[in-house]
């Protein structure tokens, strides 16, 4: 009798067991959303993190923050990481070089065209080519000509300008306007000097409407004013990355338009991968 009880009891609880675990749907469902919520917080997480490592200012950062279960912010932060070609958005400044042999290998040399050439000898790589060529198209039909100054410098040639820089106005001015080699941006192939490369260029009609609408391009103004202590350099209204469309409209919509600060949280939220 007590072992025929014993079995029902075990019996019962197969039952129930059977019932709650391997039966219910709802159980099923919490697991579910269980596991989303599980995703959702290691995420928030990570970008926390990275939003600290790259030293974001908490403005940014809430913003990011409370932006961060909205599909848009993750789907335009995953798109780039994987489809966008790394070096438009490499971070590139006084912590973070280039090597002495890295050359982009689809070079194409700037002659006047929709934009106008201050020299023979300026290169770029071709997919940057191609977008000026659209910008300046852009700017003509509103009667401006873009002018190009400088373009892609090699590791030598910025070797040679940042020597040429400190041996005229001492290493501590000289780093404050002029990347060391293998800290260059231009060693990409990816930047431009506009027009005068001074700052007057910022109140030509040319320099504001590049500053209004080289992002819809896909170029960002790499050393904005009042951000020496971020950036590193001086204001330079003349200095554009191509960073291409996805990246650009990244940095304006979730870092007021603050091109180091996007680039040093790509890198690091890479660094966690
Ligand atoms: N003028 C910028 C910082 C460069 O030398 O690349
Ligand atoms: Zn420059």
């Amino acid at each position: 009798m007590i072992r025929f009880a014993a079995l029902s009891f075990v019996f019962l609880l197969f039952l129930t067991c059977n019932t709650v675990y391997f039966d219910d749907s709802e159980f099923y469902q919490l697991i579910s959303s269980d596991n989303r919520s599980g995703a959702d917080f290691n995420n928030i997480a990570r970008i926390s993190l990275t939003l600290d490592n790259a030293q974001i200012p908490s403005g940014i950062s809430s913003r990011i923050l409370n932006n961060v279960s909205n599909p848009a912010f993750n789907n335009e932060l995953n798109f780039i990481i994987q489809n966008v070609d790394r070096n438009f958005w490499i971070l590139v400044d006084k912590e973070n070089a280039l090597s002495r042999d890295y050359t982009p290998s689809d070079l194409v040399q700037l002659e006047n065209s929709s934009f106008r050439v201050n020299r023979n000898d300026l290169f770029l790589r071709r997919i940057a080519a191609t977008s000026l060529e659209e910008m300046s198209i852009a700017a003509m039909t509103e009667g401006l000509t873009i002018l190009v100054s400088s373009a892609y410098r090699s590791f030598t040639s910025q070797e040679q300008i940042y020597t040429r820089n400190v041996n005229q106005m001492g290493r501590q001015a000289a780093d404050r306007v002029s990347a060391r080699a293998g800290h260059s941006q231009h060693q990409l192939g990816l930047v431009v000097d506009f027009g005068s490369i001074t700052n007057a260029f910022a109140q030509t009609r040319e320099g504001r409407w590049i500053a209004a609408n080289a992002s819809r391009f896909g170029w960002s103004l790499s050393y904005p004013d009042g951000y020496e202590n971020v950036t590193g350099y001086s204001y330079e209204s003349w200095h554009y990355r191509y960073v291409g469309k996805e990246v650009a409209a990244f940095i304006d919509k979730y870092f007021d338009g603050i091109q180091q600060y996007a680039l040093r949280f790509l890198h690091e939220y890479q660094k966690l991968n």
